[in-house]
């Protein structure tokens, strides 16, 4: 079978990395992809948001499976024109994929179905938000509604900052159409995790736990970023904080699912805060984590195209991957200026070296290939990931690799899963 992944980060180099692996597969393609491609997967030109492109190229190609990585496409309706025209796609369909692309629908969603979620009102009147803002409690949160590359979160201590977050979303349109509409909600403490299922419409097929590290420095200082690490497990999840997330969130968005007509054959992330009261679900993410599924897919011992397949043919009950009781970690390196603006084009070495324990894949995000030179190409540029038998053997192998590897101005968070490495 030939497989399609949609996308060109880390989290689609992972899943070509795993897919190849799979004896049903003959041919891999990352469409766009990135410098990280191997044999046998093959990188296609084409934008992964130049959706007929895809499909008319997929059709062509006799692709048997289509995978879609970035929200963004699933938002625009990918999943729908791959099933059209009659390829097998994993991912969610571009009304279910609403989950992700607008806060406010996944509240709904989340309140009509019974799935804890934080206190929130939404707003589409700036005055109506700024007069509730005035009289609120402090800290609270202020989300734009829509899609807005991980920058559309604002925990605001005071009145000014809330006031100042709604200003840029509704008056001064940041985000376009995406803050036109913002959900404010109250401010939750406790420990994040990042959790992964499986879901074939029907039924829900959970991973191991996850934990990312958004903000940009060590101790969780600075900015937001798409995510400088993750480890695997969390160690927030206990087998019984499992069983609530499974009853409580799975269980409950597959019946809701069902009961609003979505139609949902993909992956769901929802990332959660482990409260001193149970689980809640801070949002819905529609597709794998970048860089969660860099973690996950070093942890999965089974063939992951059954799984995929299993799900888009709606018989996940029927399957029980195996996942390796190592831990796994993930180290990003970045471009100097992430989360910010970041020079491209610059050469980077090492990636042998890092990769020469056997332990160790370092799976490409922002490269590419410029005169026969492997270049720096995004801001995340590379996500080593290691896999040991404890969470520090894993940690102790990355951060061993990540040493090996050099480009201009490179950094990463050297606490990622623990103290300072
Ligand atoms: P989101 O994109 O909604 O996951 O938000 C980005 C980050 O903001 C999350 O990973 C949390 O660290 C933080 N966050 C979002 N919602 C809340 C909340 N209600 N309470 C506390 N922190 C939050
Ligand atoms: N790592 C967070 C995300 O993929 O949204």
């Amino acid at each position: 079978m030939k497989v399609m992944v949609v996308g060109s980060g880390g989290r689609e180099q992972a899943l070509a990395w795993k897919i190849s692996r799979s004896p049903k597969v003959e041919k891999v393609f990352c469409v766009p992809g990135n410098g990280g491609t191997r044999p046998p997967a093959e990188n296609v030109p084409i934008g992964a948001l130049e959706i007929e492109k895809l499909r008319d190229w997929a059709l062509a190609e006799k692709i048997g499976l289509v995978v879609i990585g970035p929200d963004d496409a699933l938002a625009l309706g990918a999943a729908d024109v791959f099933s059209s025209a009659g390829i097998p796609c994993f991912g969610p369909k571009k009304n279910a994929a609403r989950l992700e692309s607008s806060k406010s629908f996944a509240k709904d969603f989340m309140l009509r179905h019974g799935i804890p979620c934080a206190k929130s009102r939404v707003f589409t009147d700036s005055d109506e938000a700024r007069d509730y803002l005035l009289q609120a409690k402090y800290p609270l949160v202020v989300k734009a509604d829509g899609l807005a590359l991980g920058k559309g979160v604002v925990i605001a201590e005071t009145p000014e900052e809330a006031l100042a977050a709604t200003g840029r979303m509704m008056d001064a349109k940041e985000f376009g159409s995406a803050g036109e509409t913002v959900v404010i909600e109250e401010f939750l403490r406790g420990t994040e995790c990042s959790i992964h299922a499986f879901i074939d419409g029907s039924s829900h097929l959970l991973c191991p736990d996850a934990k990312d590290h958004k903000r940009v420095g060590e101790g969780d200082e600075g900015p937001n970023t798409g995510g400088m690490g993750t480890i695997s497990p969390s160690g927030a999840v206990d087998e019984t904080m499992l069983a609530r997330i499974r009853e409580e969130v799975l269980d409950r968005f597959v019946c809701g699912l069902k009961k609003d007509g979505l139609d949902y054959r993909g992956m769901l992330f929802p990332g959660l805060m482990i409260t001193e009261n149970g689980p809640v679900v801070l949002e819905f993410n529609c597709r794998f984590g970048d860089p969660e599924t860099q973690v996950l897919l070093r942890r999965l011992e089974s063939d992951l195209v059954e799984i995929l397949l299993a799900t888009c043919e709606g018989r996940l009950s029927e399957i029980s991957p195996t996942w390796s009781k190592n831990a796994a970690a993930c180290i990003v390196m970045a471009s100097a200026g992430y989360p910010g603006s970041y020079e491209k084009s610059l050469p980077i070495e090492g990636i042998d070296l890092a990769e020469a324990s056997g332990d160790t894949v370092v799976f490409h995000a922002g490269t590419a290939w410029k005169n026969g030179e492997l270049v720096t190409n995004g801001g995340r540029v590379l996500g080593v990931t290691a896999t040991g038998e404890t969470l520090e053997d894993a940690r102790r192998k990355a951060y061993a690799a990540v040493n090996e590897i050099h480009f201009d101005g490179c950094f990463c968070r050297r606490d990622i899963g623990g103290g300072i490495l």
